[in-house]
């Protein structure tokens, strides 16, 4: 949470785009990656991903152990889930994985310290109120730091990273959604990468 101020949320359909993608995310300035468990060729994703030089790579949307397992298997240095069940908290503890747990108030994160957890996403960050809300659940927790997820945008995450209780901020605009037949403009992804690794926190 304290190498990079973002931390790319990917959505990647198509393995053979992997490692350009991280390589142009990387060599922006941000080496942090999630690649989120919702496509088919995830899993293939996150290894590609980590023969890239300098990437550090989690999975992300991980809902449950036996999806933990996989992330694992695949080389998954860190988990991320939208949500915190006390089975994912336990299995991922258990197996000495970083876990960032989404949290949405404050008996989230109660639970969360229940498990000795002290990291969380806030999730779904704008929708669920915005930096107001995310001021008001972190003041009673001050050992807790987040990282806020889901709305954010270039010009929003300064705001989020002027937080104290905020390490880095995820989201998904760093990579869009490429031009139809045409790969991944790898170019704007890396100047994009720039601008958010410039963000000051
Ligand atoms: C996530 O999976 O963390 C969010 O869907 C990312 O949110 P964004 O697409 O609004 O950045």
């Amino acid at each position: 949470m304290r190498m990079a101020p973002v931390i790319p949320v990917l959505v990647i359909e198509d393995a053979a785009h992997a490692a350009p993608i991280a390589a142009a995310l990387v060599a922006g300035g941000l080496p942090v990656l999630e690649v989120t468990l919702r496509t088919a060729a995830a899993l293939d994703v996150i290894r590609e991903m980590k023969r890239v030089p300098g990437a550090i790579v989690g999975a992300g949307t991980v809902l449950n152990p036996h999806a933990l397992d996989d992330a694992l298997e695949a080389g998954s240095e860190f988990i991320v889930s939208p949500g915190l069940t006390e089975s994912l908290a336990k299995a991922a503890i258990a197996a000495g994985a970083p876990l960032l747990p989404g949290i949405a108030n404050a008996s989230d994160v109660m639970r969360g310290l229940d498990l000795g957890l002290d990291r969380f996403k806030f999730f779904p960050a704008e929708a669920n109120g915005g930096i107001a809300a995310l001021k008001a659940i972190a003041a009673p927790f001050g050992m807790a730091r987040f990282c806020p997820t889901g709305g954010i945008t270039q010009s929003s995450a300064a705001n989020w990273l002027a937080l104290d209780a905020v390490l880095c901020c995820g989201g998904s605009w760093l990579v869009g959604a490429g031009k139809d037949g045409a790969g991944p403009d790898l170019a704007a992804i890396e100047a994009a990468a720039r601008s958010a690794a410039a963000l000051a926190r």
